[in-house]
């Protein structure tokens, strides 16, 4: 749930081809986990993630591009009709629910 800064403009993402509303200026884990998801689970099995260290520095926060490249979803702003997946393409490691 948002509480603040209700006035920035939507935009719409799809999220595991979910449509997730978000804001001008979120980062990619604000639009996320605004939504109420969760970031991913863990390749490790040790449970749901919503990211660490919030400035990119420790790789909790990976969420993948349409086309399988990797991005920092605390540190990648959202930008409207961008399609990422929670989960890295052609891996075996859960998905987050
Ligand atoms: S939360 Fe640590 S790199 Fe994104």
């Amino acid at each position: 749930m948002r509480l603040a800064e209700q006035d920035r403009a939507p935009l719409t993402l799809y999220v595991d081809g979910q449509p997730v509303t978000a804001m001008e200026g979120d980062t990619l884990m604000v639009a996320m986990l605004a939504g109420g998801r969760v970031l991913r689970t863990s390749e490790f099995g040790d449970g749901k993630r919503a990211g660490f260290c919030l400035m990119a520095a420790c790789q909790d926060c990976w969420v993948w591009s349409e086309d399988g490249g990797r991005l920092r979803a605390c540190s990648t702003p959202a930008s409207a009709g961008l399609r990422i997946s929670t989960s890295q393409p052609g891996a075996s490691w859960p998905t987050a629910k």
